[in-house]
């Protein structure tokens, strides 16, 4: 059986006080229900903590939505995955099209950060997706395949019981126009191949896959429905308790 995992990615939202405000009020909302998927939220590193803190006695997990691949040393502004650990964090998000479209990350440098953060022993949200152009082009399925392969280059078969893989195509983040169920699953299933080809079947009916880019408290459980769709990774409706808390219990 595959986990489902329902990870929330707060993007460049909230500060640490709010971060207090908005997880009480998933808690209050998602009090007294049992959970059937594994919740996930992922703000801005000064948050972190805070998190962590609101997070402690419940089964709410915290993330990063990056990491650098070096130990440490100088390179201003970035974040070790030891930092991570070391404020409590389990997840981190890596990929992300908003850092490969606005800051310069590349397949070579998710490969990087994919391993330093396995290696010091966080889980990855990986992120794959096309661009519209891509997916007007009928390239979806070599693109994902590409991000997918380079990305996991090093990886062992073992390690990847510490990767989630986050289908989401860029055409559908923050637009509100969300991949039909039938899209979603479909590339899904693609990336599921190609970890098969890149591991064994094992491996690939083990993991875990999200999809992400406008999926809402509406449509959330056709989504989660699809046999390839084991989890979402949600931007803007995570950021409203009640919405979130909703996309949670659509997973059956
Ligand atoms: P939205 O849910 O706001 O479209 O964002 C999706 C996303 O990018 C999650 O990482």
């Amino acid at each position: 059986m595959r986990k489902y995992v329902i990870a929330g990615n707060w993007k460049m939202n909230m500060t640490p006080d709010q971060t207090k405000t908005l997880i009480d009020g998933i808690k209050a909302e998602l009090f007294a229900s049992e959970l059937k998927a594994e919740v996930v939220i992922c703000p801005p590193f000064i948050d972190l903590a805070a998190a962590v803190e609101a997070c402690k006695d419940t089964k709410i997990k915290v993330g990063a939505q990056n990491v650098h691949w070096a130990e440490k040393g100088a390179f201003t502004g970035e974040i070790s995955a030891d930092m991570l650990k070391a404020v409590g964090a389990e997840y981190v998000i890596i990929g992300h099209s908003e850092r490969r479209q606005y800051f310069g990350e590349t397949d070579i440098t998710v490969n990087q950060r994919v391993k330093a953060a396995i290696a010091a022993g966080l889980k990855v949200i990986l992120c794959v997706g096309e661009l519209l152009e891509e997916r007007e082009q009928g390239i979806t399925a070599e693109i994902v395949a590409k991000q997918t392969k380079i990305a996991l280059m090093g990886v062992t078969a073992e390690q990847m019981k510490d990767v989630i893989i986050a289908y989401e195509p860029v055409w559908a983040i923050g637009t509100g126009k969300t991949a039909s169920s039938e899209q979603a699953d479909e590339v899904c299933e693609i990336i599921r191949n190609v970890v098969a080809t890149l591991y064994c079947g094992k491996t690939a009916e083990e993991l875990t896959i999200q999809y992400g880019g406008s999926m809402n408290a509406a449509n959330a459980a056709e989504l989660l429905s699809m046999p390839n769709v084991d989890g979402g990774l949600i931007g803007g409706a995570s950021l409203k308790s009640a919405d979130f808390a909703v996309i949670v219990k659509a997973v059956r």
